[in-house]
């Protein structure tokens, strides 16, 4: 049934509403949710009908009104740190090598497509694994492959994500040339005791060099990653590291909580009792507070829930196109996208993806056809990742927003939310449950759905 439901916020589940307590940053929710959680399942298609869907979509030349970005993947690292759920492959030089000249020969043919001609790109991200463990001549390429083959917007952000260690002065100049614009680097602690017992590689000291270095030469975009919750992390080193961040002078900062999964080499630790029990939920919160008023009383400017910024260089716009349901075009194994709204995952699998490119294919297991209502769930995911919702950026505005107010009152009297006119402004503890509340905002919306918007139940 899709007709619009008076609600009452009686009937509302401490699932979407969170629950009342006298520290809402700590309880309001046991957990945090997934990113995506599974509003509803999504048809997709497979073989056959997969690629004849994929092939139609990638022939049209009529480019979707959403922005787009490049994804491009590179899956090896040299060590695999203890908390990581992206390791993929051990870097090894030959099979570097042999991947780069694939991924070179997949990027051309990929950019060949109607579609990806179609309109400028607006970000670039090569992401991993570690994509600064290429050498110097193919970060140099990569940049150069880049411009050649893809039309990019005047000022596209072009992301070398990876590491520290071993990032030479030839390394970042190489990639200079190439093109590239912005540069995001994994620190996650810069406590030595930390780092070393996630098998981080080099200490505190390097890392707070190194990072002076490359932003006193202000040739581009520095931004770094740190992790709270990590064994060894208290307080006092929390706040060390937060002070780091303004030392090293880097333009922006992505705070993320740890998710610990089984399978990690944290886990086991944990499991075989070498490693203490990782810090509650409640506990990490507690960090995120002291990080969020540490930047927030800084001349820092915050552009998500977990990103502050020090300079206006730093824009973090791939991540937010992301969160913004933008279109994406993967390269390399294990790279994930979505054209045209039709979302893919290449395959992880080095051979099979390998087949896939001499056979002049996609190797991906399926394609999930497009969500239902995927502007709506994108503007509502940006939205709490930006901490406001505001009325006028969702589709179908007023009437959504004010269909929706059982809920963000519900929200308010847990202190998840402060209700203006037109808005809700997630408050520190709102923003800490920001990917709850836009799970429960969704789910709220599939329960009571607008006529208007037929919503899947
Ligand atoms: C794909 S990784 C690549 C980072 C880079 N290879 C490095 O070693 O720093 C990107 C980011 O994901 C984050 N990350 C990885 N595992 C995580 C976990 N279990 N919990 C939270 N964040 C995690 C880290 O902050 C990391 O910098
Ligand atoms: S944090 Fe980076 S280097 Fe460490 S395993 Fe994950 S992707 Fe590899």
């Amino acid at each position: 049934m899709s007709t619009a439901i008076p609600v009452n916020s009686a009937h509302l589940s401490e699932a979407l509403t969170g629950q009342a307590s006298p520290s809402p940053l700590q309880f309001a929710f046991t957990k945090k949710t997934g990113a995506h959680a599974n509003h509803g399942k999504r048809e997709a298609l497979s073989g056959e009908q997969a690629r004849e869907q994929l092939t139609k979509q990638l022939a049209n030349k009529d480019a979707s009104p959403r922005p787009r970005a490049i994804y491009i993947h590179i899956p090896f690292c040299r060590v695999r740190c203890t908390f990581c759920s992206f390791f993929q492959y051990a870097s090894n030089q030959q099979m570097m090598d042999d991947y780069f000249t694939l991924l070179e020969q997949e990027l051309i043919a990929k950019s060949r497509y109607p579609w990806s001609q179609a309109k400028p790109f607006d970000a670039v991200y090569v992401g991993g694994g570690t994509p600064t463990d290429l050498n110097p001549e193919q970060l140099n390429r990569l940049g150069q492959l880049i411009f050649t083959y893809f039309p990019l917007s005047a000022n596209c952000e072009i992301t070398l994500e990876g590491r520290l260690n071993k990032f030479s002065e030839d390394k970042f100049q190489a990639a200079l040339a190439g093109g590239f614009t912005r540069f995001s680097f994994g620190v996650q602690s810069f406590n030595s005791k930390v780092r070393r017992a996630a098998k981080r590689l080099d200490d505190r000291e390097y890392i707070l060099e190194r990072l002076q270095q490359l932003t006193a030469s202000n040739s581009a975009t520095i931004a770094i990653d740190l992790i709270y919750g990590l064994p060894h992390q208290t307080p006092q080193n929390w706040q060390q590291d937060l002070q780091d961040v303004i030392d090293s002078g880097v333009h922006g900062v992505d705070l993320y909580q740890l998710l610990t999964f089984g399978g990690s080499g944290l886990q086991r630790n944990i499991d075989a009792g070498r490693e203490a029990v990782p810090l509650s939920s409640s506990d990490k919160a507690l960090m995120y507070q002291q990080g969020h008023q540490f930047f927030n009383q800084r001349d820092f400017k915050q552009l998500s829930y977990c990103h502050w910024a020090s300079h206006s260089r730093e824009q973090s716009r791939y991540n937010s196109l992301v969160k913004q349901g933008a279109e994406i075009l993967p390269i390399g194994a294990g790279a994930g996208g979505n054209i045209n709204g039709y979302a893919l995952m290449q395959t992880r699998d080095i051979e099979a993806w390998k087949a896939g490119i001499q056979q002049h294919n996609w190797a991906f297991e399926q394609l999930s056809l497009p969500a239902e209502n995927a502007e709506l769930k994108a503007a509502i995911t940006s939205a709490c990742d930006k901490g406001i919702i505001s009325a006028k950026v969702l589709p179908n505005g007023h009437e959504l927003f004010t269909h929706c107010l059982p809920l963000f009152e519900a929200w308010q009297k847990n202190g998840l939310v402060n209700k203006e006119n037109n808005s809700v402004k997630l408050s520190l503890a709102g923003q800490f449950w920001s990917v709850n509340l836009a799970n429960a905002m969704t789910s709220y919306l599939q329960q009571y759905p607008l006529k208007e918007l037929a919503l899947a139940e």
